[in-house]
């Protein structure tokens, strides 16, 4: 089930993936109450880069292995909310070394099954390493879990401390797919509580990693459970009784959650991170070569398939021309290829839904006669779809207000700054957002008044993407996500815990 090649360089990579695809798949099990499980119908996951190969498989949970998975959790959790708190950092901790050793071996699956290139899919491994760094050291830090005051009127005892809420759904999406399922899952440990992950059934084996980090943690049998499958899954862990839910993915689904939840006979947590529609606004007195390569990256990295990837540019007319001469050149650079190739800047879609998708939205563009200019993409039959700019579009068009989660960009004038400012605003979504100007003023009020949890000015590589552990957070405001307090900071965990107040005579 896995390959020893140490694959940090991309020849080392490629060779690991090739390898990798010439031997047998892997079958990844359920992990329920410490057993592992293959019940349900068989779900073959197929390579996207080379889609008549199967690269992994799974079985697709049925509801009621999600109610035992629960059950097995909430048993266990017993025993591990009342280990103290520096002991359940230090345990969480030990997956560290452990991950460190994996970084290699699990950027070929996150290859093979989401089509990642290498820094990407070596990525995930070293993110869920800063998550497991940054995140054991605020909940080690004093006070982050109890605030103690000393005295009370009456004179007991009296302290606040957080508890568990018990156990956490993590429900996990296909293009972050260790990342997203270890995070949540570290948090919900930290601050006590059981897991049942829903892993994505476009990189089962990916999302398998968390189970193996948390077996480093020496956790009691049954704590944290891993069910693999399609949608019946995540439905039925949606609709448990399972004391809170983490969830990645759609705004969709992820609003049906909240419902479900907000109709429950008393509060449960949904600590949802969905989608955005993230803008860019771009000056007359910006410097525009800066501008176009953190467009060009943050539209197209990962096709486009990141909650926080540039879809809308809004630019002054004194700046318009140029910038999209200056985007449509890198554009017609950009190939869409197998991960295993050197040139391959993204690689292929998750699915030919996507593909479907993507010829949809290029046939309603095409109709409206605006300018388009695109990337290349390999030759065969894999889910390629190439990195595609699209000019003239008023900024109130369904191509520049709908997500389309594609390597789609659309390019819209505004008049002034404070016209990009308020279109920027005008959506439910707050995700990400940047701005390229000369004007001090212009990015002060950008920041002041943009609508998003994560909001980027002037940067160089990175329109709106690129939040990375400890330096940054992320989360999205509006529709984006539930809570404003971020993944990847500080506040995180607490959200897996609740406060009791005490006074002890
Ligand atoms: N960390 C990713 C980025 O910043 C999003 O999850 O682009």
């Amino acid at each position: 089930m896995s390959t020893t090649i140490e694959a940090h360089t991309q020849e080392a990579f490629a060779a690991a993936v090739a390898q990798q695809r010439a031997a047998e798949h892997p079958t990844v099990p359920h992990v329920v109450d410490g057993e592992e499980l293959f019940t349900g119908a068989l779900l073959r996951r197929e390579d996207p880069s080379h889609p008549g190969l199967t690269v992994s498989a799974c079985h697709d949970a049925p509801a009621e292995l999600v109610t035992r998975a629960i059950a097995a959790s909430r048993r266990a959790q017993r025993e591990w909310r009342r280990v103290p708190l520096a002991e359940r950092v230090e345990r969480v901790r030990r997956a560290i070394p452990f991950v460190e050793a994996r970084l290699d071996e699990w950027a070929v699956r996150v290859a093979l099954e989401t089509g990642k290139p290498h820094a990407g899919a070596r990525g995930e491994g070293a993110e869920v390493l800063e998550i497991l760094r940054f995140y054991t050291r605020y909940a080690a830090a004093p006070k982050s879990f109890e605030d103690v005051r000393e005295t009370d009127p009456s004179g007991a005892a009296n302290d606040s401390v957080l508890k568990p809420y018990g156990v956490f759904g993590v429900i996990t999406p296909f293009n972050y797919p260790i990342v997203q399922a270890a995070g949540p899952t570290v948090g919900a440990l930290l601050a006590g509580n059981g897991v049942v992950i829903k892993t994505s059934h476009h990189g089962p084996w990916s999302g398998h990693a968390v189970h193996e980090l948390c077996q480093a943690m020496d956790l009691p049998t049954g704590l944290v459970n891993v069910v693999h499958g399609a949608d019946e899954p995540g439905r039925a862990l949606a609709a448990s009784d399972v004391d809170g839910i983490s969830f990645t993915g759609s705004v969709a689904v992820g609003q049906s959650i909240v419902r479900a939840f907000a109709a429950s006979a008393y509060y449960r947590p949904v600590i949802a991170e969905m989608g955005g529609k993230n803008p860019v606004v771009v000056t007359d007195t910006a410097d525009l070569e800066l501008a176009a390569d953190g467009i060009v990256f943050s539209a197209f990295d990962l096709s486009g398939q990141k909650c926080s990837a540039l879809s809308r540019v809004l630019v002054t007319p004194g700046a318009r021309d140029r910038l999209v001469d200056l985007v449509e050149d890198r554009v017609r650079e950009l190939k869409a290829s197998d991960p295993i190739d050197a040139d391959a800047f993204s690689g292929p879609v998750i699915s030919t839904e996507s593909i479907t998708r993507y010829e949809r939205v290029l046939a309603a563009a095409r109709a409206q006669d605006f300018r388009i200019t695109t990337g290349t993409v390999a030759d065969g039959d894999g889910y390629f779809v190439p990195a595609t700019v699209v000019s003239g579009v008023p900024a109130d068009h369904d191509l520049a207000t709908v997500e389309h989660f594609l390597p789609l960009l659309t390019i819209s004038e505004v008049a002034t700054f404070e016209e990009g400012l308020r279109v920027a605003n005008a959506t439910d979504m707050g995700l990400t957002a940047g701005v390229y100007t000369g004007e001090l003023e212009e990015a002060r009020r950008f920041l002041d008044e943009i609508e998003a949890g994560c909001v980027d000015v002037n940067v160089p590589g990175h329109a709106t993407t690129g939040w990375w552990p400890g330096p940054q957070t992320f989360g999205g405001w509006k529709g984006s996500g539930t809570t404003g307090k971020q993944t990847l900071g500080k506040w995180y965990f607490q959200q897996f815990a609740r406060q009791q107040a005490r006074k002890v005579s």
